[in-house]
This record gives C-alpha cells, structure tokens and sequence, in this order.
C-alpha cells in the first residue's frame, strides 16, 4: 500500500526541529536533563500539550504527567492505538531518547488531521512522564499509571533532596488519588506501538535506517550500602583497614566479569559514591547501584543472584557490611509477533529491509505487555549508536522514514481493524 507522504519538508524534519525546541527546558546551563516534575519537565509538557491541541487532539495532561492527545475516531466506542514514548531524560541526556517517538507520533496526528482522515481506532499520542526513573529510583511511573500497574507505595519513596514522591506531585499539581482512574483496560485497546532511537550500533553497521524490535530486556536494579571502617589515611595499616570503597570495587569488577559470561546479559554500576568522601579518610561507607539485564530472565536471574553470593563473600572477607535493596524488577518481553509483521510490511513497502533486533534498553512498551499487543520500531543513531549521552544523534532522513513506516503500519492496521 503506497502511502501518500507529507509536505515536500517531510516528517524528519519537523521532529527534529521539534526536539530542538523541547530541549531547551533543562535543569542544567550546558546540556540536557529534564527529569521527573521539574521546572523544566513542567514546560517540556506544557509544550507538548500546546502542539497537541494545535494537531487538533483532545488533550490533558493527566494524574501522573502524561501528556495525552486523543485523535478521536468516528465512532467515541472504538477501541484506542496507543502511540507513545516518554520526554523525561537521564542527566546530560540526548535530544532524541523518548522524545523521538513522543514527536513521530505527534506529527503523524497533524498529518492525519490535516488529510482529514479518519481511523477506525482514536489514536492516542502519549508523552510519558517519567520512564527513566533518575529521580526516584524506579522506571515506567507514567506507562505504569496507564497501565494500571501503578505501586502505590511508590509514593513514598524520595528523592535526593529528600522530597517524596507525593510531595512532588501535589506541589506540581498532579493528584495521586487520581492515579487508579488513569488505568486503560484490555477491551478499550487496538495496540500500542512505539518508535525509539536504538540506542545501540546494529543498524548503524547493518546500514539501516529503521529494525524492528523481537524482544526488550528485562532488568534488576538494586541499591547496596557498604558500612565499613572510617579512618586516618596516614596512620591505619593497609591489614587493618576496613575500606568500604575498596569493597565497592571488587562489586564493580565482579559485576563486570560475571555478566560478560553470557551473549545478552549485560551488567552496570552507574552510580558509586563515598557520601561526605575526603581524601584523608578512609572510606567508611560507599553507595553503589546494580543494573543487570537480559533478553531472558533466567540468564539474568542466574547472573544476579552469582553477583549477591560474592558480594556476601566480600563483605565476609572484608570485615564490611553490605546491604542490598532491590528497587526495581522487569520481565523481558517479547513484541507481538501481529504488530511485528505490520512494522516488517510496511518497512518492506517503503524499500527497507526489515531487520529484527532485541532491546537490551528497557522502554515503555514492555509495561503494556499482556494488556495489549505491543510492539516498536528502532531507528538508526550515529555516532556508533551512543545513547544517554549529549552525543546521542538521528538524522532528519531517517526519522522520516520511521514516521512514514509507522503511518503506514497504523493504516495497515486500520484497513484491518
Ligand atoms: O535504562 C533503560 O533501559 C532506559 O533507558 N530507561
Ligand atoms: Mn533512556
Ligand atoms: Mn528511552
């Protein structure tokens, strides 16, 4: 099915303008970091919200955040296909990293409005709030509200700054009550597909603008604490230390060896820091967190609890204590093979050879996993595929070529529906 393009400018063009000018509400001078309820996430949804009323959408930015955009079909009792992605960031974050899919999704709806052409799904444009998890230490709180798989206790959790999570909703208006009516249930969904950079090289040496994703990673993340023995660095022996940091390396690599011992499993500690550290002190206590992924939770759950028997081992050896919370678990999953063939077809009739790949990034589509069927669409970065980084690129041809392929799978879809 050819399908018809938009203005001579294209798609790729205006969402990447369009994620230029999203970018320029960050909570740091010389970069961007956009996360969760900040000053700078407010006005990134407040825009987001204007350039959906401005396509025509019925708009709200609901309980959690959310920006939603509803395309409404003819008939208010049909069923809704989700188009989603987030527009919270990591720090020093790239430009593209959730916001490309919120913004294909966006400019498919101007293309939809502007033709007048009607589904027989609403088309629901969704900016999730917050699927990092940077500020509070757990991923998906947007996707997780939609979905009706919100953990209330979640509330309780704080931040940095010591500020709970249900304080920072109240103070920037959102109302955690609200929370349980923002669920969707199965029977009211046709599917929910999202676009998303890789994030990773495969494309980039396959010479492919856009993949189709087979199966996202499911994930671990856990916090540790390591209470050793404060001291004088000058004057306590090196065989009567008790060095918290020095514990703390010996997690870094034993995470670092255990994890390269299988093809999909991957292994990070991203943050590490000696609280009030000096460099006359030996460490007394070191904070540490624990992210291990792979495309199968068995391979992954072998390689974290491995990992939890030599850190009990190191603490032993040590004479440190080490405790350990776990602050977030995710299954894999694997994509709808029905909205896979939808991507591999459409990608097909606009020349590109589809080309399946697992995420080993975890995104929102895998919180809708058995609500609906889920599925994304990967496109190209350069740069080797840097990702979570201000090096983080997609070019304007490319992103052109997703939202093309995601329209036409969204018509494929609803010639079917
Ligand atoms: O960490 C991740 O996999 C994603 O970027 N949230
Ligand atoms: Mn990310
Ligand atoms: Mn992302």
């Amino acid at each position: 099915m050819a399908i018809e393009t938009t203005s001579a400018a294209g798609f790729g063009e205006r969402i990447m303008a369009l994620a230029d000018r999203l970018a320029q509400w960050s909570e740091i001078p010389d970069g961007l970091t956009c996360t969760y309820l900040t000053p700078a996430h407010r006005s990134v949804a407040a825009e987001l919200g204007d350039l959906m009323r401005r396509a025509g959408l019925a708009t709200e930015i609901d309980a959690v955040g959310n920006v939603v955009g509803r395309y409404a079909a003819a008939d208010p009792r049909a069923r809704a296909l989700i188009l989603a992605s987030h527009y919270d960031t990591v720090r020093n974050a790239g430009k593209y990293d959730g916001r490309l899919g919120v913004l294909t999704a966006l400019v498919l709806a101007e293309h939809l409005e502007r033709e007048g052409r009607k589904l027989p799904f609403h088309l629901d444009v969704v900016a999730f709030s917050e699927e990092e998890g940077v500020r509070f230490s757990s991923s998906f709180l947007g996707s997780r509200a939609m979905a009706g798989r919100f953990d209330r206790a979640l509330l309780q959790r704080r931040d940095a700054d010591g500020h709970s999570l249900a304080e920072v909703m109240q103070d920037a208006g959102r109302d955690p009550e609200k929370i349980p009516a923002l669920a969707r249930r199965a029977e009211e969904l046709a599917g929910y597909l999202e676009v998303h950079i890789e994030q990773g090289p495969v494309l980039l040496e396959a010479g492919l603008p856009v993949g189709i994703v087979s199966a996202i990673a499911g994930s671990v993340r856990r916090l540790l604490t390591i209470t050793g023995t404060a001291g004088h660095a000058g004057t306590v022996p090196m065989a009567r230390r008790h060095d918290a940091a020095a514990a703390a390396a010996e997690v870094v690599l034993t995470v670092e060896k255990r994890c390269a011992q299988a093809p999909t499993l991957v292994g990070t500690v991203g943050q590490l820091t000696v609280p009030g550290g000096a460099i006359n002190i030996i460490p007394g206590r070191c904070e540490l967190s624990l992210d291990i992924r792979a495309a199968d939770d068995a391979t992954r759950d072998a390689a974290v609890s491995d990992v939890m028997a030599e850190i009990g081992r190191i603490g032993e050896r040590r004479g440190v204590a080490i405790e350990s919370r776990e602050m977030q678990r995710t299954a894999a999953v694997q994509c709808s093979p029905r909205l896979q063939s939808l991507l591999a077809d459409a990608a097909m009739g606009l020349g590109v050879t589809p080309r399946y790949l697992a995420s080993g990034a975890g995104h929102d589509a895998m919180v809708f996993d058995g609500l609906t069927d889920t599925a994304m669409l990967f496109v190209r970065c350069g740069n080797g595929g840097v990702s979570h980084s201000p090096r983080e690129t997609v070019t304007a041809e490319d992103a052109d070529i997703a939202a093309r392929v995601l329209l036409d799978a969204v018509l494929r879809l609803a010639a079917t529906s």
